[in-house]
């Protein structure tokens, strides 16, 4: 087993940032703080919180978790702070660093999170970009592993928008050895760059399908996942994605095709009638619940990774 330290002081950027071994380490130990078999403590750490889009479960996840750990957190307020003046990142990361022990951000532009990790002196932590969601990943699969005992012979497919979930979902799969479909309207497929470095992980097994043809994905699927057609900061394209995506609504007629023990999962917050329906979220096949309970848990295990000596 990976020694925790071999992550201490790493940047979070990315899913593809952790290997396969590092990714097993933060699932497991996650668990043992979920069972309460290990007690982490540290003294007086400080997660630095930055948010420039809305958060719920992101931002008291990170909380609690870091409470639990005998730290705390600043949650800095974009507008109320000099971030929102248009303070060069390079100037606030380098000051919030000689302050905090770890800094998690939500942002736009995922080169904006790589500039504060650039300046940086302690680890930073992707809190959902335009780009990827690689904590939500995590918790993804763990909710996954302790519904199948593991992730032998898994399919998961996600059903919508090839965005930011789809994207930390293809890595985090690949590096977990996960059949993976992704099943969207034409125009809205995953970041190439991260489909191409998806399959170099998967050492070319063909165990990622990206289609247009939500039948054929979710096809004796163990796990059916979508997220909102319209993420945060495309509020002005809504209009328009409700249109292309007429048809990709994750309902009991598509539930039926998947296998039929297949777990319902949605990052949350989810709109009912759109991307999923009322009857499919609320179904005893749904773990949408357990999976928001368990970014609580993943984000304790990353954050002890991240603050060991
Ligand atoms: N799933 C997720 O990241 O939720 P929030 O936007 O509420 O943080
Ligand atoms: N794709 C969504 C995820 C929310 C957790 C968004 O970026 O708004």
């Amino acid at each position: 087993m990976l020694e925790p330290k071999e992550l201490a002081n790493k940047n979070f950027l990315s899913s593809s940032d952790m290997s396969t071994q590092e990714v097993l380490h933060v699932l497991e130990l996650s668990k043992k703080i979920k069972s309460k078999d290990i007690k982490i403590e540290f003294d007086n750490k400080v997660l630095g919180l930055i948010f420039d889009k809305s958060s719920t479960r992101t931002r008291v996840s990170f909380q609690v978790a870091m409470s639990r750990l005998g730290g705390s957190t600043i949650d800095l307020n974009p507008s109320t702070s000099q971030i929102g003046r248009g303070e060069p990142i390079k100037d606030t990361a380098r000051v919030l660093s000689r302050y905090c022990d770890v800094i998690a951000i939500r942002t736009y532009n995922q080169l904006d999170l790589e500039e504060y990790a650039k300046w940086s002196s302690k680890p930073v932590i992707n809190a959902l970009t335009d780009l990827e969601h690689p904590c939500q990943a995590l918790a993804d699969f763990l909710t996954i592993q302790e519904e199948f005992n593991g992730f032998n012979e898994v399919v998961l497919t996600f059903i919508g928008d090839g965005n930011n979930i789809a994207n930390s979902l293809i890595l985090c799969g690949a590096l977990l050895g996960v059949q993976v479909r992704i099943a969207c309207p034409k125009g809205y497929e995953p970041n190439s760059l991260v489909v191409k470095k998806a399959n170099e992980i998967y050492k070319n097994k063909k165990l990622l399908t990206i289609t247009n043809d939500i039948h054929s994905a979710v096809s004796g699927a163990n796990v059916v996942y979508t997220d909102v057609w319209s993420s945060m900061g495309e509020e002005n394209q809504k209009k328009k994605k409700d249109q292309d995506f007429i048809g990709f609504t994750v309902n009991d007629e598509i539930v039926k095709r998947a296998d039929k023990d297949a777990i319902i999962l949605h990052c949350l917050p989810a709109y009912r009638s759109k991307e999923i329906t009322d009857e499919v979220i609320e179904s005893k096949n749904s773990r949408v619940f357990e999976q928001a309970e368990n970014r609580m848990h993943v984000q304790q295990s990353l954050l002890s990774c991240l603050l060991s000596k």
